[in-house]
């Protein structure tokens, strides 16, 4: 198979057909918190239970022919949560990247994050950029991890970027179009996203690449996040290749 399509045919577990199937999902993650608590247990006990499923949800992309996964990790509205919460995320996030860094690198993911890494602390942004540099080379899946992302933050930040060019001559604003903004957005070598999946039955986008999700397909699913599986997704992109498509225009 190329190292850069989605013509695979058969899959292995899910039996899904990646021929016309999603090239870029994107995720949020929604659920670990009700999940845990009809456990009796605490939030982060479901967030832990989440991470497992991002293993598993990255493990089968080769499969479906899904080459670009970016999943919302932290939104720069979570801040609000308790800071029991907040620091045990951001140190579940430490660990999972220490953790699994070699394990990715060896499956040949390439990992990319985007959102403002202003916020985040210096232990978390080294091991970030480690393992971004760490797997540069890989040219398999392509993982986004959105990490204190917000999808207006996002184009705030990059319209900020954008107008310093033009004050500085390098951009005329005439020149400014549809084409233009997305080379500033930090997903600007991503492809946009296909199929956006929410899962825990919430039927709204939470600030989620909302440049790049003009013309995404979505599916609100009731499963909580981590009771979601590979299974799943091979069923949810397998009813995407059903979707007709049209962009505006009209069927043919
Ligand atoms: C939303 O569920 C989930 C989050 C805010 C965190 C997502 C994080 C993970 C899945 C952990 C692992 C991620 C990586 C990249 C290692 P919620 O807490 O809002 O659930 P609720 O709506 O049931 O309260």
């Amino acid at each position: 198979m190329p190292s850069d399509s989605n013509t695979s045919t058969e899959t292995g577990t899910s039996g899904a057909q990646a021929l016309s199937g999603p090239r870029h999902v994107a995720i949020i993650m929604d659920g670990n918190g009700r999940w845990a608590q009809a456990r009796g247990r605490p939030r982060l006990f479901g967030h832990h239970a989440g991470a497992r499923r991002v293993r598993e949800v990255v493990s089968c992309c080769p499969q479906l022919g899904v080459k670009y996964l970016t999943i919302f990790a932290f939104s720069t509205e979570n801040w609000k949560r308790t800071q029991v919460e907040v620091s045990g995320l951001m140190s579940l996030f430490r660990r999972y990247i220490s953790k699994e860094m070699k394990a990715l690198a060896a499956r040949n993911v390439r990992v990319r994050f985007i959102g403002d890494r202003l916020r985040l602390d210096d232990k978390l942004v080294q091991l970030m950029d480690d393992l971004e540099l760490e797997t540069a080379q890989n040219d398999g899946t392509h993982l986004t991890i959105a990490l204190n992302y917000g999808g207006r933050d996002e184009v705030a930040r990059a319209t900020r970027r954008l107008a310093q060019d033009v004050a500085d001559g390098s951009l005329l604003p005439q020149d400014v179009d549809e084409e233009t903004l997305p080379r500033y957005l930090d997903t600007h070598v991503l492809p946009d996203p296909d199929l956006v999946i929410r899962t825990s039955g919430e039927a709204r986008i939470s600030n989620f690449l909302l440049w790049q999700s003009a013309y995404a397909e979505y599916e609100f699913i009731d499963t909580l996040w981590p009771d979601f599986t590979a299974e799943e997704l091979g069923r949810l992109c397998r009813r995407f290749g059903g979707r007709d498509r049209r962009f505006g225009a009209v069927a043919t």
